[in-house]
């Protein structure tokens, strides 16, 4: 096995490997520790049962059930279904992801660990469907010393229903959310530099998706400085944009990394599995 940095970025490539036979604990330990103190790393070429993948991803802590019902496999509920393909008038899956900078989870009081994206079918390189992550560490690091101290003890509020909102009022496929599903989501803060649950390594922590606003501070104040960090924290400078094969498994930690799903062209499938790590309690 061999970890190697994808060109200029945080993200590594792993070769040599086949996720499917079982992975021994020497090379299982050097792709744990790569994931968590660097954040994204690819696997190409894999060809994995839904059981493979799942036994894997569960290797790095217990898995979450998607709060998205309707879209988790059928027999793995582990496995929630990101797809445009639609079969006897049923959509398989969520068609979008999030086409705005996100991290898996961020409005629970206990956000994932990490995302395990494998996949199945996906658009020629031309037609979109690529997927940019940012590394929330060097984000962090590169803030000057007094904004690092302005943020050190602010918190924010992250809510799932906000975003929902607002998508719905752009016209966007949304399901409906119940009540149960609405009680399961309470808001929630979570300080803005979070140390990372595993490394201990500071990282920031919002996301344009989910992040609505800053505690204490005016809702004008509270707007500003979130748009500066956002804006910060996606320079091109932090940033891996994947382009996907099918066959590729991807992984990413939600504590120190944000991504954003990217518009495709619906004329072609696009077909994905993911798993969902639960965070340390
Ligand atoms: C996700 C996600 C991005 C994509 O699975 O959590 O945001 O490009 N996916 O599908
Ligand atoms: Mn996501």
């Amino acid at each position: 096995m061999n970890i190697t940095p994808l060109a200029e970025s945080f993200a590594f490539e792993v070769t040599e490997v086949d996720i499917a036979s079982e992975i021994n604990e020497k090379d299982f330990s050097a792709i744990q520790n790569t994931f968590h103190n660097c954040g994204v790393m690819l696997f190409r070429d894999q060809q994995l049962s839904e059981k493979q993948h799942i036994d894997f991803s569960r290797r790095f802590g217990p898995l979450e059930i998607h709060i998205a019902r309707q879209y988790l496999l059928e027999g793995h509920p582990e496995i929630v279904v990101l797809s445009n393909k639609v079969e006897n008038g049923k959509a398989l899956g969520i068609e979008d992801a999030g086409r705005f900078w996100h991290s898996d989870l961020s409005y629970m009081h206990n956000p994932s660990l990490g995302s395990l994206l494998y996949a199945l079918q996906v658009p020629p390189p031309e037609a979109g469907g690529n997927t940019p992550y940012a590394s929330m560490y060097a984000a962090y690091d590169a803030l000057d010393d007094s904004m690092k101290e302005r943020l050190k003890s602010l918190r924010a509020v992250h809510s799932y229903e906000q975003r929902w909102q607002k998508d719905a009022n752009r016209g966007m496929q949304r399901t409906q959310l119940d009540d149960n599903e609405r009680e399961m989501l309470p808001e929630v803060s979570h300080p803005i530099v979070r140390p990372h649950p595993i490394t201990g390594r500071n990282a920031l922590y919002i996301n344009e998706g989910f992040t609505v606003q800053i505690e204490g501070l005016t809702e004008s104040e509270s707007q500003a400085l979130l748009d500066e960090l956002f804006a910060h924290s996606t320079q091109q400078q932090f940033v891996y944009t994947h382009n996907w094969r099918a066959g590729d498994l991807i992984m990413w930690d939600n504590a120190c990394v944000v991504h954003s799903a990217s518009w495709y062209d619906p004329a072609y499938t696009r077909h994905l599995h993911r798993t969902t790590i639960a965070g340390p309690a």
